[in-house]
């Protein structure tokens, strides 16, 4: 029987350098979309996927993620005496099981595979998933949780993908695609930012990943061959090497790139207008200003 995915790993220890000076005294993490920072709509997404344990790898400067997931008897006090339930209900949403969250410290950014590789100790022999944070996916069935289903089936390692413009594909991991079972499909490779007239397809890699153990161990070799920056697609792609089989999965959903400026600006959009308690109003807040943005033209 295969065995079911309960571990996430959280890579935070990256500087956002794209966000400063915002970054210089927050965590990317924090930042927030409507009223909820990047890092709830993570394990919301994890939580519903059947996520048990949620394994941080954070860095300096990236306390303010450890309290926002801690208690806060004194705050929970006054609303309680103020009778604000619903208020304390959110709260409850950042609280998590003792035990249940585990942060592990990146020393250096040497790149996304060493801050996965930084978690190899919590893993154990287990398949476990990776959430990149400031990729917010809004979707009716949560991205994670699609692909923990169709992980059911394949086994394996799988990426989440995402169609995008040929001439995007110079941004992304690209899938050299070897065939197609609906939403799954299964590849040869994955080819690292290729130029648009080299891409293998338009299916782009984006941050949600189901990992099998056996990644740690590439990880730990492709530690020792190189310098610079250690990449998780390098150990991904070294399964395909050793025959073990990779898939894409290609999520239903809508993605946010909220690492960069315009994807984050676009997700307060998206997030705002389909609030119910602000949609309304901020639609038309937002009519208003375009149409005096064009006749400014
Ligand atoms: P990014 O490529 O977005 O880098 O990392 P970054 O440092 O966060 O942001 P910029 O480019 O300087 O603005 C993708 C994910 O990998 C994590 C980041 O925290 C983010 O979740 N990461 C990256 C690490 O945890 N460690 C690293 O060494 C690099």
């Amino acid at each position: 029987m295969k065995k079911r995915v309960t571990k996430a790993i959280f890579p935070v220890a990256g500087k956002g350098t794209r966000f400063l000076p915002a970054t210089k005294s927050i965590p990317k993490e924090i930042m927030t979309l409507v009223d909820r920072p990047l890092i709830q709509y993570a394990i919301d997404e994890a939580r519903a996927a059947g996520i048990r344990e949620f394994i941080f790898v954070t860095s300096r400067g990236k306390s303010a993620l450890e309290d926002y997931f801690d208690h806060t008897p004194e705050l929970e006090n006054t609303l309680r005496k103020a009778g604000k339930e619903d208020l304390l209900e959110t709260l409850k949403t950042t609280n998590m099981d003792s035990g249940a969250i585990a942060y592990i410290r990146q020393h250096k950014a040497l790149g996304l595979g060493h801050a996965v590789w930084c978690a190899r100790r919590l893993i154990g022999n287990e398949p476990f998933a990776v959430i990149l944070p400031d990729d917010v996916i809004a979707a009716q069935t949560p991205c994670l949780q699609q692909m923990v289903e169709a992980h059911a089936e394949t086994g394996g390692c799988m990426v989440a993908a995402m169609e995008v413009p040929k001439e995007k594909t110079s941004s992304y991991g690209v899938l050299d695609v070897k065939g197609e079972m609906g939403a799954t499909v299964s590849i040869n490779g994955m080819v690292e930012k290729p130029p648009a007239d080299e891409a293998p397809s338009n299916l782009a890699v984006i941050g949600r990943y189901i990992l099998t153990p056996d990644i740690m161990r590439n990880l730990s070799r492709i530690k020792t061959g190189s310098g610079g920056e250690i990449q998780l697609t390098d150990a991904i792609a070294a399964e395909i090497d050793e025959d073990r089989e990779v898939f894409g999965y290609r999520f239903r959903g809508q993605r946010f790139d909220c690492g960069s400026k315009a994807g984050f600006l676009q997700a307060t959009v998206a997030f705002g207008l389909a609030r119910e308690d602000l949609g309304a109003e901020f639609e038309e807040y937002l009519q208003e200003l375009m149409s005096m943005h064009r006749a400014a033209q």
